[in-house]
């Protein structure tokens, strides 16, 4: 019998067996703890809480054809949680602990990597907080760095359908020498007002300006932005957005395919010059946007007039899928395999 309806589960949080804990005190890492408590015990005082010093991350394991456990460019993950750690003053988590923590915690929970073919992923969620108490606003002198695992099901069921987006011009995600660029709570908790505002309205998600201007492109909710036009991924350059590491991966390879890239700014108006759009992240890998749709000026971009995805979309989500399942060879070396 099946554990889980693996098709259809939500990308929602489904309890599995272990996380795994380390805490940082008197200027030193302790060991990694292994727990089935899905709780914690957070002090009333901690700075996490009150002047939210937390940052995470978010990746994913791959089952493959060969019944391998792959991970996707997990050491940029790493990288990231220690440039967000030092963008709001915690203690950082060396390459190594992080992935000692995140081999340990898959090889515990092995059972709830989705079968091949299914479409669901194994999500693998790794925290950081100020654990310690203070009560001025200044860094804890301790914290705590936990990862736990979470099966999610396909993110388009039913396969990638493009999606609509709203331009939002009354809120800003965060300020151009803030800390949009750091994976840090703040950040979401600053983009919920336009995230739901555009949910409420039909959208998928909303797309961010920039805040000194409101002239360029900056994300869609939480995933960046892409448009392609004469053979050319074009991403935006902003001082305000997290760098995509599902991006980052598509600039590569673009190029591998003969496309042009360039990670440059990206004005509102170039919106009605591009063939096809598209929002890329972890979580759905690539969301093709069918429309956007600008509240201020009534204007409308359309890239899927038939209700299709692009065909260039196509190709860089199928190659980059293929990749993380292991179907095509790995030839940028992006992933580690769990032993
Ligand atoms: C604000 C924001 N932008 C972009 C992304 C996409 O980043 P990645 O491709 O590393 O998942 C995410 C998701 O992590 C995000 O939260």
């Amino acid at each position: 019998m099946e554990m889980f309806d693996w098709k259809n589960l939500p990308f929602g949080y489904v309890k599995t067996d272990y996380n795994v804990r380390c805490y940082y005190r008197d200027g030193k890492w302790g060991d990694i703890e292994v727990t089935s408590s899905e709780h914690i015990n957070v002090h009333i005082a901690s700075t996490g809480l009150h002047y939210g010093q937390e940052a995470f991350e978010g990746l994913k394991a791959y089952m493959g054809k060969d019944g391998k456990i792959r991970l996707f460019r997990w050491e940029e993950n790493a990288k990231r949680l220690i440039s967000s750690a030092e963008g709001i003053k915690m203690a950082t988590v060396p390459v190594e602990l992080f992935r000692e923590a995140l081999f340990k915690v898959l090889d515990l929970n092995r059972k709830y990597v989705p079968p091949y073919g299914s479409g669901a992923t194994l999500y693998i969620r790794p925290l950081l907080y100020g654990s310690g108490a203070e009560v001025g606003v200044k860094p804890s002198s301790e914290y705590t760095f936990l990862i736990f695992v979470t099966p999610v099901g396909p993110y388009f069921k039913g396969g990638v359908k493009p999606v609509n987006m709203l331009i939002c011009r009354d809120v800003d995600r965060a300020a151009p020498l803030g800390t949009g660029t750091f994976k840090v709570g703040g950040n979401y908790a600053a983009s919920m007002r336009a995230i739901i505002k555009a949910k409420e309205q039909g959208y998928s998600s909303n797309i961010f300006l920039d805040a000194r201007e409101k002239k360029y492109i900056d994300e869609c909710g939480p995933a960046n932005f892409f448009g392609i036009k004469n053979n050319t991924y074009i991403t935006p350059k902003s001082e305000s957005i997290l760098k995509s590491i599902t991006n980052m991966s598509l600039l590569e390879i673009a190029e591998s395919i003969g496309m042009k890239a360039e990670r440059r700014q990206v004005p509102i108006e170039e919106l009605s010059t591009f063939e096809e759009a598209g929002a890329c992240g972890t979580a759905a890998v690539i969301s093709p946007i069918a429309k956007i749709f600008d509240p201020d000026t009534n204007m409308i971009y359309e890239y899927c007039r038939d209700g299709e995805p692009g065909p260039m979309t196509m190709k860089l989500y199928n190659k980059l899928v293929a990749i993380q399942n292991g179907d095509e060879p790995d030839t940028f070396g992006w992933i580690s395999i769990l032993d």
